[in-house]
């Protein structure tokens, strides 16, 4: 798995929503963020690929752990999070090994790879402290009949699945769509959104 995203690595940031070069892709997402992270925040950026939300997050006053499977990835995360308050290590983001505890776990587009993506969030809410936050981005893109790899949660998870297995946790969520193609740099038509838990 981790070669496989180390070979996505070197393209990654071509696309919009995960370089966020453009201004307006860059503005659609910090403003989000803005409203669902209080400043500042010990936030935890699991799958952190590039780091393009680290260094944003970073930017916005926050302190930022990330983690990536892949080498490369964290290469690059390093790179473009010089100079700022983002500690970026490689790690499985199903058990991360991170001192805790965090305000804010932040997952963008992680989930679908997960093996066990029911585990994952059980562990995660273990790391948060007391009034603790998820800010899950997630989005189903295919239909289980394209799938390439055995997980529960390829190609996507739809919201109706994600918002009870959160909930279950004893959290309150909430669950945003985003569909604006400012965050997508494209018009998009498939399912797409935030889930906001509160524990
Ligand atoms: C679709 S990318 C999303 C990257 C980033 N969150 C973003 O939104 O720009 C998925 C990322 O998850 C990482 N990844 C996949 N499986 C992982 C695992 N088990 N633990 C940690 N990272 C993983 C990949 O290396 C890749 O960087």
């Amino acid at each position: 798995m981790s070669q496989y995203w180390d070979a996505a690595a070197e393209t990654f940031d071509d696309a919009a929503d995960h370089g966020l070069r453009t201004p307006e892709t860059y503005a659609a997402w910090a403003a989000l963020f803005a409203e669902w992270v209080p400043a500042p925040s010990r936030v935890l950026d699991l799958g952190c690929g590039t780091g393009s939300l680290a260094v944003l997050l970073a930017r916005q006053g926050h302190r930022v752990t990330g983690v990536d499977l892949s080498p490369r990835m964290v290469e690059l995360a390093r790179a473009n999070a010089a100079g700022l308050a983002v500690d970026v290590m490689v790690g499985d983001a199903s058990a991360p090994a991170v001192p805790g505890p965090f305000d804010v776990v932040v997952v963008r587009h992680v989930l679908w790879v997960l093996p066990d993506p029911h585990a994952a969030l059980r562990t995660w809410s273990g790391l948060l402290g007391p009034g603790g936050r998820f800010v899950l981005v997630e989005g189903r893109w295919g239909e289980p009949a394209e799938s390439r790899l055995d997980h529960p949660w390829w190609p996507g998870v739809p919201a109706a699945t994600l918002e009870p297995a959160v909930a279950a946790l004893g959290a309150s969520v909430e669950v945003r769509p985003l569909t604006g193609p400012a965050l997508w740099g494209k018009e998009v038509t498939d399912e797409r959104y935030a889930l906001l838990a509160r524990f």
